[in-house]
């Protein structure tokens, strides 16, 4: 069969060869394209919640985590809240921060959001019992590097462009500089985009699906997974290195079974789409579960965790040193509460998942992520002001 035009450019091959025929070649499709629904790629900075959180996945983001200057005080962190809250502000709206050195990398329309975090240390300063632990324990299979772990303080820029990133975290770390020095700093990428440019949960480098059990954003099951009382949640950063040499030594049906999903649609393997409900009952002709006991997508399933949920949003990174590439997730999860929704999750995964064979933990940061603000009021206004 001869293929159409749009098999041959592609949706935006098509129209850009339509356009360029003086609009003729329109009249080859067998009926018009639809029209996507336009997207607003400006998010408001402003919110009950900080905005990043629920905002699809960025193409691009950084995360900074800091700590405190000796010389800061609960004053001095007020200070520099408000200097941010105008950063963010600024730069979520596509314009230049305040006395920004470099106005012409800000692009508007690149869905731009920035998440700030408190470390426990900003608590004690504030004289208040902390929102979220100091650190996490560490696990068996953890094999924690200072470089990557801690702070008392976390930006997290996210957009569809780099540049745009890199130039909104240059800016924040340059206000912090009289008050926090930056302690660590990880960059990654996800795409939540299709090749139809509809929104997709998006893959890991071990090419899963990732991220279809979350709760759907806007339902109840969501904010009573996500919102503390006062607005704000918690954020676990944990730094995973993931073994593709060894990932890529196993047969398909292998690396599906360590998650209890397949590889092409994510759905699992009792099912066959994404979506589809996991059958942890169903079994094979020799009486074996489908979905293996140590399957991730088994111990990690509410149905099997007193019903606990999180909220997962990772971004996929790369780091070279020289010729050699290490690969892995920066794995971020929002929670109400840490210590009753992440932690046993974490634990038994530690204790059983059958991917603790090709995924090793550096890095491991816990924060508190305050409510967002409205026009005329800042970021942490409540526990500084
Ligand atoms: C690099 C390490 C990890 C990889 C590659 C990974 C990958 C995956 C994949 C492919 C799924 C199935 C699709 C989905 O529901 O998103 C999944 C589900 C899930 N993972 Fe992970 N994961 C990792 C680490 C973790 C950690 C550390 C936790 C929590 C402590 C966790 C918690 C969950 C949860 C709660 C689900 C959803 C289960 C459900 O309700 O269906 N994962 N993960």
């Amino acid at each position: 069969m001869k293929p159409s035009r749009r098999q041959l450019f592609g949706y935006a091959g098509a129209a850009a060869a339509g356009a360029a025929a003086g609009g003729a070649a329109v009249v080859a499709f067998d009926k018009e394209p639809p029209v996507p629904a336009p997207v607003s790629r400006l998010i408001s900075p402003y919110g009950d919640h900080q905005p990043g959180i629920v905002a699809a996945a960025p193409r691009h983001g950084e995360l900074v985590a800091f700590t405190l200057l000796p010389s800061t005080d609960k004053a001095a962190l007020a200070r520099l809240m408000r200097l941010w809250s105008a950063d963010v502000v600024a730069l979520g709206n596509g314009r230049p921060a305040p006395g920004d050195t470099a106005p012409e990398l800000v692009t508007a329309n690149v869905r731009l959001t920035t998440t700030v975090g408190f470390g426990a240390r900003v608590f004690e300063l504030a004289g208040q019992k902390a929102a979220a632990p100091d650190d996490l324990p560490v696990m068996r299979h953890d094999r924690l590097q200072a470089a990557w772990s801690g702070g008392d303080l976390l930006i997290f820029v996210g957009a569809d462009d780099e540049l745009s990133v890199v130039h909104a975290v240059r800016r924040f770390v340059a206000d912090a500089k009289p008050f926090a020095t930056p302690v660590w700093r990880q960059s990654g990428f996800w795409n939540s985009t299709g090749p139809d440019g509809q929104p997709v949960t998006g893959r890991n480098l071990f090419g899963q699906v990732d991220g279809t059990g979350n709760p759907a954003v806007g339902t109840p099951e969501f904010d009573a997974t996500v919102w503390t009382a006062d607005g704000g949640t918690t954020l676990v950063v944990r730094r995973i290195q993931l073994n593709l040499d060894t990932w890529d030594e196993l047969t398909r049906s292998e690396q599906e079974r360590a998650v209890g999903r397949k590889l092409s649609t994510g759905a699992p393997l009792t099912g066959t789409a994404e979506h589809d409900e996991l059958d942890l009952d169903a079994r094979d002709a020799d009486g074996r579960p489908l979905i293996a006991a140590n399957a991730h997508a088994r111990l990690s399933h509410h149905s099997e965790n007193d019903g606990r949920r999180i909220f997962r949003k990772g971004l996929n990174y790369v780091h070279d040193t020289g010729t050699k590439r290490e690969s892995g997730l920066i794995f971020l999860s929002y929670q109400a509460d840490i210590a009753g929704q992440f932690l046993p999750l974490l634990a038994r995964l530690d204790a059983a998942d059958a991917l603790n064979e090709w995924t090793t933990t550096i890095g491991s940061a816990v924060f508190a992520i305050p409510p967002g603000f409205q026009p005329g009021g800042w970021l942490g206004q409540k526990l500084l002001g």
